[in-house]
């Protein structure tokens, strides 16, 4: 369990079984084409159409080149680290994705004044915010979680809506809470939110029983402007901890160590707004690659950074696809049909749980039999049942899943149920005879900007309706 300071913990606030967060998907396609270029409130872009489904049809050999969107599991945190300085912040290959429309509500709603233009968001950050998540857009995304670190560290108090469990189970949030009070805050539970205070955070050690993502930010963003020497251990190494440490040295902060387990952060007095760009989607590439994987070809991911993709290249090389980095990006082939392997979701440097529904795609139609376990979330295989009725041979025990690949899928009616996920089933569908029609596109649209689009510039027959 959590390494306990003196500070004692509520209860309700602490048991990994009863702090859940929901994740609900209902916000709508954020942006519209044609305002691209003009500088517009994130928040005032609407709905431009009906267009909630992806309409599928067999397609490949795929080729062509396809420009990476920032990575939404960074900018999302970086919008966060704004609340801990004054000023106006630049952030530049910012996805234009219904995520960032949430993030950029929630800081509207603390005060921020956040404007986009083209992939650029500014976001202007007055001296006082009014450090409040509500309950209507925590709900709609989980990770908002992240600004208690920051709205902790710069105001000494913050109230945030307490999230729930989400559509691949639980998503506890001990390990926030518990790095926080490390940090000296102090939790109480009232009317659904959590109440936060912290006369003065001073620097500790602090040891995560998980490598979590999410706590290691929030605590990363609460030390940074704690009295004296953070060190976090067991912290996530993920490039999206690397690129929040970046920027927040870049604002004057001091971490050491970000992207290796032992994160080192010497607090300071106090922090400045500065411009940075985001960098690439490691996942958005993972997509590319596993439509490439169904239908064959070749493509060119611009933007792309192998250099975080390591496990993925080696296990996509291992199936039979040809990589290699390119000048601003990678180059990939894939034969006509990949071969099966086993997939182990791990922390990072290890397969991210946020590639498997690819390659649980992939392997639908590679050759071979391939076990995929999953380790970090164990109740994400709800998009499987989608999977079976697109023909996919896939029988699952616990947090394994055993896919034996098939030629071909068979086009169906599908529906997506989060943001990856429902990407794996486009995806897949590319692999099926006939027509397949993926339901829930608000949920891919949470995390791909033109994911339709983008597959088309391949020559993927993939259209929205
Ligand atoms: C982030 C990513 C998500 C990715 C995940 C793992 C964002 C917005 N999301 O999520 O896409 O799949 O990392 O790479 O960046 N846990 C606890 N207690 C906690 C926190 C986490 O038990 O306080 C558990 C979770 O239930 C899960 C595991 O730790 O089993 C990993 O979760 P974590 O790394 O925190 O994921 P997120 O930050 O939520």
């Amino acid at each position: 369990m959590l390494a306990h300071n003196s500070v004692e913990r509520p209860q309700q606030l602490c048991e990994a079984s009863v702090v859940y967060f929901v994740l609900f998907n209902e916000a709508g396609h954020f942006g519209d084409p044609n305002l691209a270029d003009e500088v517009v409130p994130v928040t005032h872009v609407q709905h431009t159409g009906v267009v909630d489904r992806f309409v599928i049809r067999q397609s490949g050999p795929l080729s062509g080149e396809v420009h990476l969107g920032g990575a939404k599991n960074s900018v999302l945190k970086l919008m966060a680290a704004s609340l801990l300085a004054e000023g106006r912040f630049v952030l530049h290959n910012v996805p234009d994705i219904t995520d960032v429309a949430i993030m950029s509500r929630l800081l509207e709603a603390m005060g921020v004044t956040v404007t986009r233009s083209g992939s650029r968001l500014q976001i202007d950050v007055p001296m006082l915010v009014q450090p409040e998540a509500p309950y209507e857009l925590v709900e709609q995304m989980r990770a908002s979680i992240v600004v208690l670190g920051p709205l902790l560290a710069r105001f000494g108090r913050a109230r945030v809506a307490m999230p729930g469990g989400d559509d691949f189970g639980p998503r506890p949030i001990n390990m926030h809470l518990g790095a926080l009070e490390q940090l000296g805050a102090t939790f109480e539970s009232a009317h659904g939110y959590i109440e936060a205070r912290a006369e003065l955070l001073h620097g500790t050690e602090i040891l995560l029983e998980f490598p979590s993502v999410g706590a290691t930010e929030n605590a990363m963003m609460a030390a940074v402007l704690a009295k004296g020497q953070t060190i976090i251990e067991n912290a996530a190494r993920e490039p999206e901890i690397a690129d929040l440490a970046t920027f927040l040295n870049k604002m004057g902060a001091q971490v050491l160590g970000a992207g290796s387990s032992r994160i080192v952060i010497e607090g300071v007095e106090d922090l400045v707004a500065v411009e940075h760009e985001v960098i690439p989607d490691r996942i958005e590439a993972a997509t590319f690659l596993a439509a490439l994987g169904i239908c064959g070809g070749e493509l060119t991911l611009r933007g792309a950074r192998p250099d975080h993709m390591h496990m993925l290249i080696q296990k996509l090389g291992d199936m039979g696809m040809r990589i290699s980095p390119d000048a601003d990006g990678l180059w990939a082939a894939a034969p006509r049909r990949m071969r099966s392997v086993d997939v182990s979701t791990l922390p990072y440097p290890g397969l991210a749980t946020d590639y498997k529904p690819f390659l649980v795609a992939l392997l639908s139609v590679a050759d071979g039999v391939g076990i995929v376990t999953e380790n970090i979330f164990t109740g994400r295989f709800r998009y499987i049942d989608e999977l079976r009725r697109m023909g996919a041979d896939i029988r699952t025990e616990g947090h394994h899943a055993v896919v034996r690949g098939h030629e071909a899928l068979s086009g169906a009616p599908v529906k997506a149920h989060d943001i990856r996920a429902g990407a794996a089933l486009v995806v897949a569908a590319l692999g099926a005879d006939g027509t397949t029609e993926v339901a829930g596109a608000d949920h891919i649209d949470r995390g791909y900007e033109d994911l339709a689009g983008k597959l088309r510039a391949l020559g993927a027959d993939v259209e929205r309706a």
